[in-house]
């Protein structure tokens, strides 16, 4: 049985794809995933944009359209349960770019690898802000254009080869955080690979949900295997519960 959060804790909470895979979503490695014959890898980057714009914005579009019909699942209002219970010492980092902890009612949430719905300038050195956008943009002709310079609008998301957003921000809490429960997440692609080592250099306990071991799993304390919505709601009763119990 996990020991119970105290005053003093303060807890981050990291999800990957498995956390919205008892919603419906695909995740990225293992079974189905390819995306008709490709490898993220061929449609998640800069060059894959540059040569084939249309091509990834198909992709992104049958996410967005998938992402009309699902819902969040009992782990989104788990953590839900815990950010209501810890306060401002909760915070939760997704690597994920639906929209799944937000609807599930998550409030200090950062988004790391950008957000499905949102759409910017392709131009690195345009000063354009990302905007709201669920349209779906199905061939070349389709892709807006910048108002301001002009360069084709892409999906507001992190891509393999780029840097992930709000990064000083994930980092200041991963210093502070006594206890780190990752949900979902395979554990291979950096920087989020590495956030468990560095909680756990840091003295803070860590705990790993998920059906399979994850391939860093030797950093965490905890390995609780399942799935997070079957798996988190016993898990938050037990860190909730009164410290006497
Ligand atoms: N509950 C919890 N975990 C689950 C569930 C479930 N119901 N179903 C599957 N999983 C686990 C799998 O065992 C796997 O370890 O979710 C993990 C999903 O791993 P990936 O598909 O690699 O997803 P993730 O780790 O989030 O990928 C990281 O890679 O492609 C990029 O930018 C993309 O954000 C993504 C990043």
């Amino acid at each position: 049985m996990s020991k119970p959060l105290t005053q003093q804790d303060r807890m981050f909470v990291l999800t990957g794809a498995g956390v919205s895979a008892e919603s419906g979503v695909p995740t990225f490695r293992g079974a189905g995933g390819l995306w008709r014959g490709h490898r993220m890898e061929e449609v998640a980057t800069p060059q894959a944009f540059q040569s084939r714009p249309d091509l990834v914005w198909q992709f992104y579009s049958e996410r967005r359209k998938r992402a009309e019909s699902v819902f969040p699942n009992p782990a989104h209002h788990c953590l839900v349960q815990i950010e209501e219970f810890l306060g401002d010492r909760f915070f939760l980092c997704t690597q994920n770019v639906d929209s799944l902890h937000e609807q599930a009612g998550s409030r200090r949430l950062a988004h790391m690898h950008g957000r499905l719905m949102q759409t910017r300038c392709s131009r690195q050195s345009c000063r354009s802000t990302p905007f709201a956008d669920e349209r779906l943009y199905l061939s070349r002709a389709e892709i807006p254009t910048c108002p301001q310079c002009g360069a084709l609008l892409r999906p507001d998301i992190c891509w393999f080869g780029e840097v992930p957003f709000l990064m000083d921000r994930i980092f200041e809490q991963l210093r502070v955080c006594t206890v780190l429960l990752s949900i979902g997440t395979s554990g291979v692609v950096e920087p989020a690979a590495s956030f468990v080592r560095m909680a756990h250099l840091n003295g803070a306990r860590a705990i790993y949900v998920g059906p399979e071991e994850p391939a860093n799993s030797m950093f965490f304390d905890e390995v609780v295997l399942g799935n997070a919505g079957e798996v988190l709601p016993r898990l938050v009763k037990e860190l909730m519960r009164p410290a006497d119990q």
